[in-house]
C-alpha cells in the first residue's frame, strides 16, 4: 500500500511495509476494527453516545478508541481553531489517527462536529471499503440551544464566540448517512441500540466478531 497523501512535501520518504498486518493483528484479539464517525451539532449528543457504545463494546471484550472534537483540540490539534481551513485540517488530522488506529485494529468511535460533506467524504476515502460508518446526530439547533451543556450557544449569540456552528458557521447534512439518530428525541439508550445494531451488523459482513454476537 502506498501511504503517501497528494500534498505530501516530504518527498524522499520510502513506504515501509509492516510485518505484521491488520489482518494478523485482528485475528490475535478475534474481531475486526473499523471507523464508526458521528457528525451533528454542538450538544447534538455525539460524545455521550460513542462513550455509552465504547462501554458496552469494551465490556464484551472488544479494543475500541474514542477520538473527541474537544479532547483532540487539547493536543494533537491545539493549534486549530474554527474557521473553515482550521476545521478542514482538524478532520484531515484526525482522519489519519483514525486510520492508524483501525490499522493497528481498534474499533474507532469518533465524534466531530466535522460540518463539512466533502472532509468527512475525504476521510471514507481514507479508509478501506465498508470501514467508514456515518452517524449523523440529528437534533434540531433549538433543543442544541435549548439544551446549551457548554453556554456556548448562549456566547455565540452574544457574539463572545465566533463562527459557531449552526448560528455563524454552517453546518452541511449527510446526504447518505449509514445511520441517523435522532438525538433531539430518542434516549442515549435508544440511540446506543441502533449503534450497536449497526456495529453488529458489520462485524457480521466482515466476518469476525468475538465469542458470541448474539450478546450484543
Ligand atoms: S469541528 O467543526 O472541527 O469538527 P470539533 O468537533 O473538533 O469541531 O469541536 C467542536 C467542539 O468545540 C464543540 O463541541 C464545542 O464544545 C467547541 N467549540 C468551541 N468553539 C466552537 C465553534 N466556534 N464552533 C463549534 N464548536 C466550538
Amino acid at each position: 500500500m502506498n501511504a503517501k497523501s497528494t500534498n505530501q512535501k516530504s518527498l524522499n520518504t520510502v513506504w515501509q511495509v509492516m510485518s505484521i498486518s491488520r489482518d494478523e493483528r485482528e485475528r490475535l484479539q478475534g474481531h475486526r476494527s473499523f471507523l464508526v464517525w458521528f457528525t451533528g451539532l454542538s450538544g447534538s449528543g455525539k460524545s455521550t453516545i460513542i462513550y455509552a457504545v465504547e462501554e458496552r463494546l469494551y465490556k464484551l471484550g472488544y479494543r475500541t478508541f474514542a477520538l473527541d472534537g474537544d479532547n483532540v483540540r487539547h493536543g494533537l490539534c491545539a493549534d486549530l481553531g474554527f474557521s473553515q481551513g482550521d476545521r478542514i485540517e482538524n478532520i484531515r488530522r484526525v482522519g489519519e489517527v483514525a486510520k492508524l488506529l483501525t490499522q493497528a485494529g481498534v474499533i474507532v468511535l469518533a465524534a466531530f462536529i466535522s460540518p463539512f460533506r466533502a472532509d468527512r467524504q475525504k476521510v471514507r476515502n481514507l479508509m478501506e471499503a465498508g470501514d467508514f460508518i456515518e452517524v449523523y446526530c440529528h437534533c434540531p439547533l433549538e433543543i442544541c440551544e435549548a439544551r446549551d451543556v457548554k453556554g456556548l450557544y448562549k456566547k455565540a449569540r452574544a457574539g463572545e464566540v465566533r463562527d459557531f456552528t449552526g448560528i455563524s458557521s454552517p453546518y452541511e447534512e449527510p446526504s447518505h448517512p449509514d445511520l441517523v439518530l435522532h438525538t433531539g428525541e430518542d434516549s442515549v439508550e435508544r440511540c446506543t441500540e441502533l449503534v450497536m445494531e449497526k456495529i453488529k451488523s458489520r462485524l457480521q459482513v466482515a466476518g469476525m466478531g468475538k465469542a458470541d454476537l448474539a450478546d450484543f
